[in-house]
């Protein structure tokens, strides 16, 4: 298995969902790797849908830019059809991979059991799995969060050793904030950040949670994403709409590199 991912780092990842063609993703993968030219300080991935990941592939090659994938199936073969394994993504170069998108989670019924298996899928094949975890609105409401939480971290870490669990990336992405423009607040992404983390160490072992990036995700933009990134415990962020423009996926990635104090200063 890979253990390349470096430890903790801060990361900026672009979930481009059901959104570009195969010409139309190297485009913006061109467009974006020419404002990336001077490297932040932050990695940065993009996942494109299936069908554009070989066209994007050689726009990255050599840019240190990761290129990740929407969702992976659990078995590396077999009669599943329209699905993609996780060897098939390695082969185009990916290196990352989504699993348990809300959209999967609440638009097509996935389980945690089904997230689990999608993640093991991803480590067996060296790709660092972007684990989403998030609350609904209602469960928010009802004060569930945090049993949401732990529940969903609980499903997809029981049993993983500690090095595995640390090829691992969080996203928490309440699923109230996705593609709605309603950002949680600073306060909400340290206290879900936070939680996740202890529930870490609790299940996998002490140490854990401190060492693992964990993402938000849900309605950032270049206006909001500094003052998420000022909390100690957001690691950068899961972008959807936003990333499909490439000034301002770039805007967030600079955004994300900045030190902290100074992000605080100009809160
Ligand atoms: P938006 O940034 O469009 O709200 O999407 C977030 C998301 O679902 C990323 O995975």
């Amino acid at each position: 298995m890979s253990r390349s991912w470096p430890r903790r780092p801060r990361l900026c990842a672009g979930n481009w969902k059901m959104h570009r063609t195969a010409p139309e993703g190297a485009a913006l993968a061109r467009e974006l790797v020419e404002l990336l030219r001077a490297r932040p300080g932050c990695e940065v991935a993009v996942c494109p849908p299936f069908t554009a990941l070989e066209s994007v592939a050689p726009a990255l090659r050599g840019t240190g830019i990761w290129l990740g994938a929407q969702n992976v199936h659990w078995e590396r073969q077999g009669p599943f059809t329209g699905e993609v394994s996780a060897p098939m993504l390695v082969s185009l170069g990916c290196r990352l991979v989504i699993v348990g998108h809300s959209e999967w989670r609440h638009g097509m019924n996935e389980d945690d059991a089904t997230v689990a298996r999608k993640l093991r899928a991803a480590l067996g094949e060296g790709l660092t799995p972007i684990v989403c975890v998030g609350e609904t609105l209602g469960e928010r409401e009802a004060g569930r969060t945090a049993e949401v939480l732990v529940r969903q971290a609980q499903a997809a870490y029981s049993d993983l050793s500690q090095a595995d669990s640390l090829a691992t990336v969080v996203a928490y992405e309440p699923v109230w904030a996705i593609g709605t423009g309603k950002v949680a607040s600073p306060e909400q992404a340290r206290e879900a950040h936070a939680l996740i983390r202890a529930t870490l160490d609790r299940i996998v072992g002490a140490g854990t949670g401190e060492r693992v990036t964990i993402l938000y995700g849900g309605s950032v933009n270049p206006g909001n994403a500094a003052a998420l990134f000022a909390e100690e415990e957001v690691d950068g962020a899961l972008v959807g709409g936003a990333s499909l423009e490439a000034a301002s996926f770039w805007k967030i990635a600079v955004a994300a590199s900045a030190p902290r104090e100074q992000l605080r200063a100009g809160r």
